[in-house]
């Protein structure tokens, strides 16, 4: 069952969902979240951010786990997930950076890093909170359209829609890295709470796909409906086909 909460936009789904960590970590100092990258959790990171500097939010204790990261980019390139997390995030907030973890794009041996990255979410003592967003093609992480659900952290070849789309933040298609490192779909559905976001009319068809289709690995994130705790926030273009 997915509980969703409707917003009339992109701000206040952003505030709205910064909401929902304040309240995870307010409760649990400690807790382990689950991080993702994109241009949709940008704002819910702006109002962490401020909640913090308000003296409101203390990420003293927290540790944080990302879902992926591009092959072959290092942690300098803007683009890397890296540098997302410390530029959106760790950097403006007491986090201690040596317990955020993020797969390590630069080692060129997937297998060796999947393994390595496993190890790393089970040593966490499981995620409190996975936050996700959606892909054009209902992705979560870099977990693309398969015909089976990836259990582990893995290396995948982008599809060419994904490339197409994450294209705008680099100076041309051809710099998109083809190979990225994502947790797999046992691993996100091993959290115990999921909040997934979704902004604007372009993501209107997945979220009616992923909410009323058939729960299939052609369309990743409908397994959420298979957890007992997810609850999506999406502004009222994202919802805008139910
Ligand atoms: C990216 C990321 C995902 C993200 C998705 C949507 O490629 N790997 O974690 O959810 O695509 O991105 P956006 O939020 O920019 O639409």
């Amino acid at each position: 069952m997915i509980q969703i909460i409707r917003t009339k936009d992109y701000e206040e789904m952003s505030r709205k969902a910064a909401n929902i960590i304040a309240a995870q970590i307010t409760l649990k100092k400690n807790s382990v979240l689950g991080l993702a990258t994109g241009s949709t959790p940008v704002g819910l990171y702006r109002c962490l951010v401020e909640g913090y500097n308000k003296g409101d939010l203390d990420f003293s204790q927290v540790r944080s786990v990302n879902l992926d990261e591009y092959q072959g980019l290092s942690r300098e390139h803007d683009q890397s997930y890296f540098y997302f997390m410390n530029d959106n995030l760790f950097k403006h907030v007491n986090i201690d950076t040596a317990e955020t973890y993020l797969p390590d794009g630069t080692n060129m041996d997937a297998e060796g890093e999947c393994s390595r990255y496993h190890e790393v979410i089970a040593s966490m003592g499981g995620v409190d909170l996975q936050l996700l967003g959606i892909g054009n093609n209902g992705h979560i992480g870099f977990n693309e359209p398969d015909d089976y659900f990836p259990e582990n952290t893995h290396c995948v070849r982008l599809t060419d829609s994904t490339i197409q789309a994450n294209a705008r933040f680099f100076a041309s298609e051809a710099e998109v890295p083809r190979y990225a490192y994502t947790m797999g779909i046992g691993e996100i559905m091993a959290a115990r709470r999921i909040l997934i976001l979704a902004s604007g009319k372009a993501k209107a068809p997945i979220i009616k796909e992923m909410l009323t289709g058939p729960v299939r690995p052609q369309v990743p994130a409908s397994i959420l409906r298979f957890h007992k705790k997810v609850t999506l926030v999406a502004d009222e273009e994202a919802l805008s086909l139910l």
